[in-house]
């Protein structure tokens, strides 16, 4: 895309796009190797200065990347020395193309410098790649070496004489000689599978990258003062945190049984003595890859399709017969091809295990799935979050139980409650009123409620909290702190994190920090640091035993007991939604140091939710989705997130389309009381690496950046409109809409060109206002003008929830809100309890202003924004009618226009519940 910024040469400092610096430079050095190749320009003096300097950065970045490697990189010094601008533009295109396409993963040109090297044979390639066989997968393998510069080269070719031809993946060596490097290695090169430590190395650079000393420091905490004598521990240590997909080997001199022993190789996957032998190493390296690569279910699934099987089963589709031979309906196998037949089975034998009671491959690929999302154990779920969600909620809660929910969650969350029988207290979100959407729940009102709840003796009863991470919108919450928090008042509180749209973020190292298994490892850590021992009893000589009725609680940030908290958390993901698996395929993760106490509910509620005829193709969907995102998804989510901040500056600093369309920075989406750090947006004015991971680190919310969503109320559209046109003029298909913006995804499946289609699009737009505008005369601007108010100023305030009818609350004084939702839903099924007013009748404000009180039958969820604006059992107050009054969306679940809304009548409330 030859847009304005891929010209522009990004900073290093830019982290966020420092892979696409790379490519960047590696492409402006071949335009001007070019330019000078046919121009002759190099003949002036001084003309080659420029790709001088760009190949002197480029140096020490390639240093830390197996392509194009040590040769490459000095035939191109020489022939950029000798003036050999031909030779010298040849080469640079064909690296830069290589690095652009990743062609060198699989391409032999790719290594060649030029024709001189085909004349010379293969042996200077990588020997694995260009023989003929099938494609091998091609990763790049780190080793970190005491030896002198001068002996790398060695080294390399050590390594490359042991591939064979039986290896399964083809992998390319780099050298580097210090902990620093080694660190700025495994944060940059994304080919890295593998570390191969040698004791004994140096721990600074002997090169200077200060922006990336800056992240080691306050990423990794390590700083040249941290310099240990095991330096080699320390490395392991760090490339766990930052990439716990990688596997870690040490050699040693030292004893290497009694190291392997000893805590500090926790993080190590084998240890080898020195001088043992590199086949070794290099077998050990191919055997963690492929545990990794592995798919038991999907490949089961693969051999099991090409088996010649007689089926005398349910499922006429399974082998495909009963569709090609039809004479009807041939043309869906030829849509789908013959494997999607041949790999359906309504069979558990035969090595296809079984969802409901897995043993054999299912158990060991959701095994897998713990291990790459960081949970203890996981489970698949073939029908969506939805799902999980229900299970979750129907596993761990008894009628009774109290659970404080973000009222602005997902719709699963209301029902699992309805089907649990425990009782809702919802919690509202904080409010972003001007973009008709609900922000995320903050600490304070929940830690308010839990102190609530104490005071009132019940705290027993409050079993679970259910948040959203992150939200539709983006805001990721602070999970660590809010979990400690919440552990300081009541120790064995569970927490369900919904984080159906965040599942990629765990192969972030950004990101991780912010999910629930991330979060639940730091706090299983931070449990047994000494540090943080002293740090709690700190505080507990400030605050005492917690009194709900100390003003200091909500103002404070609580610590809980090390000695008594129970780490219980449960994280659902929508693998679908953000990584590669076919819709629905959906996962449950758990760190719950108490599971034993939960399973057997938890087996009775999977029993209850799970489909007897679970979809083959979904599970086998995520089996390929955890190996896709343990070997690539560090270097894909990366990539997104490149993507999403570049389209958010590209959109907002464009002349025409700033004009009509903004995307709303973090400073918009977060309140500023929830921004400590000060963190505005990536990239503005005074913007620093160091700001960005205080903001990680601390602030309560954060903004996934791969979320944008794009203000179009200036443009004269509100949402449900734009996503229409979008869709109808540019075929650009987005999900959400709120009253004035849309929001726009961007996964691991986009690419440049997407976001070039979508500024294109904008750019028309803009272009065809500015035309209608001016054509339109003073009318059409004031017609303009006051759509553009009425979509972005004159926005209805988000209605708060209030309470429940006290007919199903059991003390109505009680300052806590619980109330028993159950029992109103189920009073609505008989028709004779309910009534129906339509919503601008007069009876309507009569009621509100004499009674009887509104009690709404249904859950009421409009779509945008999405979220219940009424449960059963809820008090309507005017609030909510006047934003519904206000409410110019067409899809409202649970509200039929016509009859009007479905009220519990003043009668019903005062039987009692049949449930
Ligand atoms: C926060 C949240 N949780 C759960 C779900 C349901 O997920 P699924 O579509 O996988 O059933 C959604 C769907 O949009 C969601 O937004």
């Amino acid at each position: 895309m030859a847009t304005a910024s891929t010209e522009r040469i990004v900073g290093l400092n830019e982290y966020f796009t420092a892979s696409e610096a790379r490519v960047d430079r590696w492409r402006t050095l071949n335009r001007i190797a070019k330019a000078r190749a046919v121009t002759g320009l190099y003949r002036a003096g001084g003309a080659a200065h420029e790709p001088k300097e760009l190949l002197a950065e480029l140096e020490p970045l390639e240093e830390l990347y197996g392509y194009p490697g040590p040769r490459l990189m000095a035939q191109v010094r020489d022939r950029l020395q000798a003036g050999d601008w031909t030779g010298f533009a040849r080469l640079v295109q064909r690296i830069s193309t290589a690095l652009l396409s990743n062609g060198y993963r699989d391409d032999v040109e790719a290594w060649r410098s030029d024709e001189e090297d085909e004349a010379r044979g293969l042996d200077i390639l990588p020997p694995s790649i260009g023989r003929g066989q099938a494609r091998r997968p091609y990763f790049e393998v780190l080793y970190v070496s005491p030896a002198d510069r001068g002996m790398w080269p060695e080294i390399r070719e050590t390594f490359r004489w042991l591939r064979r031809p039986e290896d399964e993946f083809a992998y390319e060596p780099v050298v580097v000689g210090s902990f620093e490097d080694a660190a700025l290695a495994v944060v940059f090169n994304y080919n890295l599978q593998a570390v191969v430590i040698s004791d004994g190395f140096p721990f600074p650079s002997h090169r200077t990258v200060a922006i990336l000393r800056e992240i080691l420091t306050r990423q990794v905490q390590i700083s040249e003062n941290a310099r240990t004598d095991d330096l080699g521990t320390l490395l392991a240590r760090m490339v766990r945190r930052w990439r716990p997909e990688l596997d870690v080997y040490l050699t040693t001199d030292r004893d290497a049984a009694e190291l392997a022993g000893s805590v500090e190789s926790a993080s190590i996957r084998r240890i080898f003595y020195g001088v043992e032998e590199p086949m070794e190493i290099h077998l050990a390296i191919l055997e963690g890859v492929k545990e990794r690569y592995e798919t038991p279910y999907f490949d089961n699934l693969k051999r099991y399709a090409q088996r010649p099987i007689g089926t005398f089963h349910a499922l006429p589709i399974a082998r495909g017969k009963s569709i090609f031979k039809s004479n009807w309906i041939r043309d869906m196998g030829e849509f789908y091809g013959a494997n999607l037949f041949l790999a359906e089975s309504s069979a558990t034998t035969g090595g296809l295990d079984s969802l409901l009671e897995p043993t054999g491959n299912i158990k060991v690929a959701q095994d897998k799935a713990a291990r790459a999302l960081g949970g203890d154990r996981s489970f698949f779920v073939t029908n969506g979050t939805s799902t999980s969600n229900k299970i979750v909620h129907q596993a761990l809660l008894e009628p009774g139980d109290i659970v404080l929910i973000d009222r602005d969650c997902h719709k699963s969350h209301h029902y699992g409650l309805v089907l649990a029988g425990a009782q809702p207290l919802y919690i509202d979100a904080f409010p972003l009123t001007q973009y008709s959407m609900y922000g995320s729940l903050a600490i304070k009102p929940i830690k308010q409620a839990l102190l609530r709840l104490k005071a009132e003796g019940k705290l027993d009863r409050a079993k679970l909290v259910v948040l959203t991470n992150c939200t539709f919108d983006g805001h990721v919450a602070n999970v660590k702190r809010t979990m400690l928090e919440c552990l300081a008042i009541k120790p064995d509180l569970i927490f369900l994190w919904d984080e159906a749209w965040f599942g990629f973020a765990r192969f972030s190292p950004f990101l991780r920090r912010r999910t629930a298994m991330g979060a639940a490892a730091a706090i299983r850590e931070l449990m047994h640091d000494p540090e943080y021992r002293k740090r709690y009893q700190d505080l507990e000589r400030r605050v005492g035993t917690l009194d709900p009725g100390d003003p200091r609680l909500l103002d404070t940030e609580l610590l809980p007991d090390p000695d008594k908290v129970r780490v219980r958390v449960y994280e659902t993901d929508s693998v679908h939604k953000s990584m590669s698996s076919l819709r629905q395929g959906s996962i449950i993760v758990v760190a719950d140091q108490d599971f034993h106490t939960v399973e057997a509910s938890f087996k009775e509620a999977f029993f209850t939710h799970t489909s007897t005829s679970p979809n083959l193709q979904i599970i086998a969907s995520l089996d390929v989705a955890r190996r896709q995102m343990e070997l690539e998804g560090y270097e894909l989510v990366g990539r997104a997130i490149e993507l999403a901040i570049e389209a958010r500056g590209q959109i907002n600093t464009h002349p025409l389309i700033s004009k009509y369309f903004r995307i709303a920075t973090p400073a918009e989406m977060i309140p500023e009381e929830y921004r400590k750090s000060g963190f505005t947006d990536w990239g503005a004015p005074g913007w620093t690496m160091t700001g960005t991971m205080a903001a990680l680190d601390d602030d309560e919310f954060y903004l996934d950046p791969t979320r944008l969503t794009l203000l179009c109320g200036a443009a004269g559209y509100d949402g449900t409109q734009f996503k229409a046109l979008l869709a109808s003029e540019y075929d650009i298909q987005i999900n959400k809409t709120s009253r004035n913006s849309v929001l726009v995804q961007i996964n691991i499946n986009n690419t440049r060109s997407d976001l070039a289609h979508l500024i294109k699009a904008l750019a028309d737009m803009s272009r065809t206002i500015e035309t209608r505008l001016a054509e339109g005369g003073e009318p059409a601007r004031a017609a303009f003008r006051a759509r553009v108010k009425a979509l972005v100023e004159d926005v209805p305030d988000l209605p708060d929830f209030q309470r429940f009818h006290d007919a199903f609350r059991d003390d109505p004084k009680s300052a806590t809100q619980e109330g028993h939702m159950r029992e109103a839903y189920y009073k609505a099924y008989d028709a004779a309890n309910c009534e129906h007013l339509k919503l601008n009748s007069q009876e309507i404000d009569e009621r509100l202003s004499k009674g009887p009180e509104l009690v709404s039958a249904k859950f009421v969820i409009p779509y945008p924004p999405g979220f219940p604006i009424m449960v059963p059992g809820q008090v309507v107050t005017k609030e909510i009618i006047a934003f519904m009054r206000k409410l110019d969306v067409k899809e409202i679940h649970g509200y039929n226009a016509a009859k009007g809304l479905e009220l519990l009548k003043a009668d019903a409330l005062r039987q009692p519940a049949r449930s």
